[in-house]
């Protein structure tokens, strides 16, 4: 069974169509890339696909999260599953963070919640968190977001989302906001923790290269619609769609990120 299957989903305001029918599925440990010009509808997605769409716009179709369906679901029934299995990191970790409450409490809260842990299990489970995402001193745990970095803060956000061990990892442009050297940094380390738990990635991004780096399938979208599906070098190489084409065509980092790939295959 596939991890995540999406099937004809569709997402709607009042004013209208806004994601019109969107295909995909994921396997165990498979990383998939959305992309697609702004407006397409990827982070409405990737809302729609962990139940997270504002009350105000109703989704239809079908997403089966591990065999549950999201579609319709009640909040209650979706709580269980957004820990071990779908996180989102989101664009802007500010938005993930809550301005009011120490670092340290906001990475324990999922694992006291998912996990059960408590007392000195909790706080030892707390600073693995941390030292995870490179955060290892002390004052990070007590410190409230507004005295990080932005890149602290997305270190901190990706400690939060993976603290429960989901199978599934969601990151919608989680470095766009970020200065370009710790954008790499960060995006090493996601890497890195994807690899080493074995985890599922649905990459979303604008960013060619970041998103051939990161992922081994594509999903193009335009308007609301999957307008191209494949592998990446296939999908790159040859892009048949011409938003697609356009995209590579101002790439122009891309061919060498794909031969290092292929080199390291
Ligand atoms: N809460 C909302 N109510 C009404 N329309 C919305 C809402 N959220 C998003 N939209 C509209 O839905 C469409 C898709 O939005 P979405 O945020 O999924 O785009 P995106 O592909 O993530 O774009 P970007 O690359 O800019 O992040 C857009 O036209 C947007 O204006
Ligand atoms: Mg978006």
């Amino acid at each position: 069974m596939s991890l995540l299957d999406v099937t004809g989903l569709a997402v709607r305001s009042q004013s209208g169509p806004l994601v019109r029918d969107v295909s995909f599925s994921l396997q165990p440990g498979e990383r998939l890339g959305v992309i697609g010009e702004s407006g397409s509808g990827k982070s409405l997605t990737s809302l729609a696909v962990t139940g997270l769409l504002p009350d105000s716009l109703v989704a239809s179709g079908s997403v089966l999260l591990d065999g549950h369906q999201v579609v319709g679901a009640r909040d209650s029934e979706l709580r269980p599953l957004r820990g071990p299995v779908a996180q989102i990191v989101f664009q802007e970790p500010l938005t993930a963070l809550d301005p009011l409450m120490r670092v340290g409490r906001q990475i324990a809260e999922p694992l006291r919640r998912h996990l059960g842990l408590r007392g000195a299990e909790l706080r030892s489970a707390v600073a693995a968190a941390l030292d995870e995402v490179s955060l290892a001193e002390p004052r990070i745990a007590r410190a409230y977001p507004h005295e990080l970095s932005g890149g602290q803060r997305q270190r901190v956000a990706i400690a939060i989302a993976l603290a429960a061990r989901p199978q599934l990892l969601i990151a919608d442009e989680p470095t766009t906001a970020l200065d370009v050297t710790v954008q790499d940094a960060v995006l090493t380390l996601v890497e890195r923790l994807v690899a080493e738990r074995g985890m599922a990635l649905l990459f979303i991004s604008h960013d060619l290269a970041v998103v051939s780096r990161m992922v081994d399938r594509i999903v193009v979208l335009r308007e609301g619609l999957v307008v191209e599906e494949g592998a990446v070098a296939q999908v790159l190489r040859n892009p048949v769609e011409p938003y697609t084409r356009m995209l590579v065509d101002s790439a122009r980092a891309l061919d060498a990120f794909l031969d290092a790939k292929e080199a390291g295959a």
